[in-house]
């Protein structure tokens, strides 16, 4: 039996503060699934945050040393089993017990700590895994301890995975902690350093066998100055190595078929419970309806293109006389900004200056149009998920984003039957501009005005199939190059 061991800094349902914690919650569990010859773990911090009723039901699994540098520090590492998965917690009061999961003066030593503490693991008697999976920069310095004991003559046997799910963010340190906090000798300086900086996703880009990123698409731009965040040149020397494998979700997680409320339920066929979950989105949030309902949840951060939504809602509202609703927060300005289109809009505009997981999926059940304009984005979940819901997706040509969504339009069926047929699912603009973003919304708008077309194109949009099948599959294929 072949054993993978994920390595991560979240996983849903235990820690999540984005897209990486939904695929480290639902990759692992969709490969357990469709492999049962292959053993799945995922191994994450003991945050003090991980609420109780999932702490409650773990089980001590050892208590073990770790080095980092001069220190040693313990760890008390517990496990828990769900969905076939056993996911293994890492703990450290010290490091894991604060007030939030990032954003601490001392990240770089805390999840240097959890990557030494991942190696230790795998040294322990029947935790050696065949592949160690690492995601993003939190889990990079797994793999590079990894390198270091295979240089030493120990786990000689693993191989590496890395994923990366966002390249803006790296890790990156002052070269003099290399030795202090990293406990890496000088020669992997060379390795580490990039710029002025030693920079930890560099560094297990270097000693992976596999470098992996969460769309075939992201995977050439990243290739490319506008992309590449300052790596490209680096990253073109692994080219080699290098893939994009497309995320799925969780389809039974996102199924509005599946709404505990029966009359809320709908599908590709019955679509009566979307209009349901429609008039009840707009009446929780005090705004008419009128109009197509536009919606946006996203993160206010400028790479996810909100300038370019800013730059013409305002227009969009005024020329479809449509409504809007946004949940996010962010960056100051933008809050703002969206503070006051509400103002400026009575009645027709909500902005929820906040993020709950109730009120998103509310929202992807009820609107009628989910606008994604990201000037990049590796993946992106959202679209995919206002997708099972029937929530026509308006995005940008970039990334995962290009991957999943096909620009809609019709044709005719056959020869002169006079009827007509839908491709695509959803509306795509290339031109990172207010005005192109406009003209992609105002389209999608003008097409569901139809109602016979509204039906067919939400029809073909809850069609596509997002889940994790095809791409566990090719994971899969992935692991066995390197079995
Ligand atoms: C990051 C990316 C997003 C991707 C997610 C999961 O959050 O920004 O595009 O979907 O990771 O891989």
């Amino acid at each position: 039996m072949k054993k993978i061991l994920f390595a991560g800094s979240e996983a849903t349902p235990f820690v999540s503060t984005g897209g990486l914690g939904d695929v480290m919650g639902s990759l692992p569990a969709a490969l357990a699934s469709r492999f049962p010859d292959l053993s799945v773990s995922v191994v994450l911090p003991l945050y003090s945050s991980i609420p109780e009723k999932y702490r409650s039901v773990m089980k001590p699994l050892g208590s073990f040393e770790v080095p980092l540098a001069w220190r040693r520090q313990r760890c008390d590492a517990m496990y828990t089993v769900i969905g076939g998965v056993r996911y293994i917690f890492l703990g450290n009061s010290y490091y894991f017990d604060r007030p939030s999961t990032y954003g601490q003066y001392d990240d770089g030593e805390r999840f240097a700590f959890f990557g030494s503490a991942a190696v230790e693991l795998m040294k322990r008697d029947g935790m050696c895994p065949d592949i160690l999976h690492a995601n993003d920069w939190q889990s990079a310095s797994a793999v590079i301890y990894l390198d270091r004991e295979k240089r030493a003559g120990n786990l000689t046997g693993v191989k590496s995975v890395f994923t990366v799910h966002n390249l803006e963010y790296q890790g990156k340190y002052d070269p003099y902690i290399l030795g202090d906090v990293f406990g890496l000798g000088e020669e992997y300086l060379p390795e580490l350093k990039f710029g002025d900086s030693i920079n930890l996703l560099k560094g297990a880009a270097v000693a992976c066998d596999r470098l992996t990123t969460v769309s075939p698409t992201y995977a050439s731009e990243i290739l490319t100055p506008g992309f590449g965040c300052g790596l490209d040149g680096f990253l073109g020397s692994c080219r080699g190595k290098l893939r994009g494998i497309l995320n799925g979700i969780d389809t039974r997680l996102y199924d509005p078929g599946r709404d505990p409320d029966p009359e809320r339920r709908f599908g590709p066929v019955r679509q009566a419970g979307k209009d349901r979950c429609r008039s009840g989105l707009c009446s929780e949030l005090g705004i008419s309806g009128d109009g197509p309902l536009f919606s946006m949840i996203t993160r206010l951060a400028g790479h996810k293109g909100i300038g370019l939504a800013a730059g013409m809602i305002d227009g969009l509202l005024d020329a479809t006389g449509g409504s809007f609703v946004l949940l996010g927060t962010g960056e100051r300005g933008y809050e703002d900004f969206f503070r006051g289109l509400e103002g400026r809009h009575p009645g027709r505009v909500r902005s929820v200056i906040s993020y709950d997981r109730g009120l998103a999926s509310r929202i992807y059940a009820g609107a009628d149009i989910f606008i994604m304009p990201s000037l990049a984005e590796p993946c992106g979940l959202a679209q995919m998920i206002a997708s099972r819901y029937g929530t026509v997706p308006v995005v940008r040509r970039t990334g995962g984003l290009a991957d999943s969504i096909k620009q809609a339009g019709i044709e005719a069926e056959g020869s002169g039957s006079g009827k007509e047929r839908i491709y695509g699912n959803g509306f795509v603009f290339d031109e990172p501009s207010p005005d192109a973003l406009f003209r992609a919304a105002y389209a999608a708008a003008e097409f569901i005005s139809d109602p016979v077309r509204k039906r067919a194109l939400r029809r073909a949009v809850m069609s596509v199939d997002f889940s994790w099948e095809k791409s566990a599959g090719e994971y899969m294929k992935l692991y066995e190059e390197l079995f």
